[in-house]
């Protein structure tokens, strides 16, 4: 198949109308279209049809008990896919929507099986991104879209990482420049009577306590699993994020972690291995070390969670067999930096 590229004017849309137009014919004839949005590129299908929907699991090579993200371009869309929607979602959705939050409610029978991969719920996001609006717009329905990378890799911030990935499965790649945040968004199961955090995004924990009061967080954010134990994301249980390399976190005061990690080079040097390190603007000239990959200043989370999958698909650019990232504080943003680098690096943390 011929994946045709599209390059739009990601500030002021219409200026490609045409662009839509020929998405949205794509899409409406049960075809493929990644499109971006503020936190990752999606890979879209009409989320109403499911024959449409099974073509995204395999062109990304997903497991079909994954379920996919419901997108929307304005709020009066969810009533018709959604069974109730509780106190706390009106507010988090008032406060937080359009943005990189979604939110999981009991769906109606509209929502296919596919597209909820078997659940009953159903996970909705009205993105802020205006490429994305506009092309849900012109499509006319809801659109599900998990990000268009393939399954276990990291995900797609720019057209050209859709494009590494997934050239020649899908249809059509609109280019809207890079997303914005980086990190996929925040996912909250406000289905029961205290609200849970499946996945943590640039929304944050702290920012959605001010705003519904004490949360719980589901055990796979924060640590590996044991064996037989479900996260409530079932995507949430998948190896993700890995660029080829072996990467390790090194966790620790800052001395400790550049001279722990200093001794590591050595190790793999003496043993042959191309070995490289995710550094910060503030320890970039303190390793010993060619393969240096500036995620970006330590005291700016933001750039770092925008910054983090790209430089995970660097290790693999620099052909690495093993990588050392700096560890960064869970609070805020961190949590959601901390949680996908954890799985990039499998759970291998070194504490010094
Ligand atoms: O930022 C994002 O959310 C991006 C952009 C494209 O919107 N999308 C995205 O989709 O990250 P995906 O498929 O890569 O991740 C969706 C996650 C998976 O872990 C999936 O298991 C979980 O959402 N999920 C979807 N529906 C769910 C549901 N009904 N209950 C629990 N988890 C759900
Ligand atoms: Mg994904």
């Amino acid at each position: 198949m011929n994946t045709i590229i599209k390059k739009v004017d990601y500030i002021n849309p219409k200026n490609d109308e045409d662009v839509f137009l020929e998405a949205a014919s794509i899409i409406k004839n049960g075809g493929l279209v990644a499109f971006p949005t503020e936190t990752v590129y999606g890979l879209g299908a009409n989320a109403l049809d499911p024959i449409a929907v099974k073509k995204i699991y395999e062109a990304k090579g997903r497991p079909s008990d994954n379920p996919l993200i419901v997108h929307i371009s304005e709020i009066s869309q969810i009533y018709p896919l959604v069974k109730n929607i509780s106190k706390k979602a009106e507010k988090l959705m008032r406060v937080f929507w359009p943005g990189p939050i979604t939110i999981i409610f009991n769906k109606t029978d509209l929502i296919p099986s596919e597209t909820s991969g078997g659940l009953s719920t159903v996970a909705i996001r009205f993105p802020e991104n205006k490429t994305a609006r506009y092309f849900i717009k012109k499509a006319g329905f809801p659109i599900a879209a998990p990000s268009a990378n393939s399954s276990g890799r990291p995900s797609p911030t720019r057209a050209s990482h859709v494009k590494l990935d997934l050239n020649s499965k899908i249809d059509m790649i609109i280019d809207g420049g890079y997303s914005e945040f980086g990190l996929e968004s925040t996912i909250i199961d406000v289905s029961s009577d205290i609200p849970c955090l499946l996945r943590p995004g640039s929304v944050t924990k702290e920012m959605i306590e001010n705003t519904i009061g004490k949360i719980s967080v589901d055990k796979a954010v924060l640590e590996k699993l044991e064996n037989g134990e479900r996260p409530k994301a079932p995507g949430m249980k998948y190896t993700h994020y890995s660029p080829l390399a072996n990467v390790t976190i090194i966790n620790g005061e800052q001395e400790n972690v550049i001279s722990k990690i200093n001794s590591l080079i050595k190790e793999n040097i003496e043993k042959d291995l191309k070995v490289g390190v995710i550094a910060t603007e503030q320890t970039k000239g303190k390793y010993i070390c060619d393969n240096i990959i500036v995620i970006g200043d330590r005291n700016n989370l933001k750039e770092i969670a925008s910054n983090l999958f790209i430089s995970l698909r660097r290790c693999d650019n620099l052909g690495l067999s093993q990588v050392y990232a700096e560890a960064f504080n869970e609070t805020g943003i961190g949590m959601a930096i901390m949680n996908r680098l954890k799985k990039a690096a499998g759970y291998n943390i070194i504490n010094v």
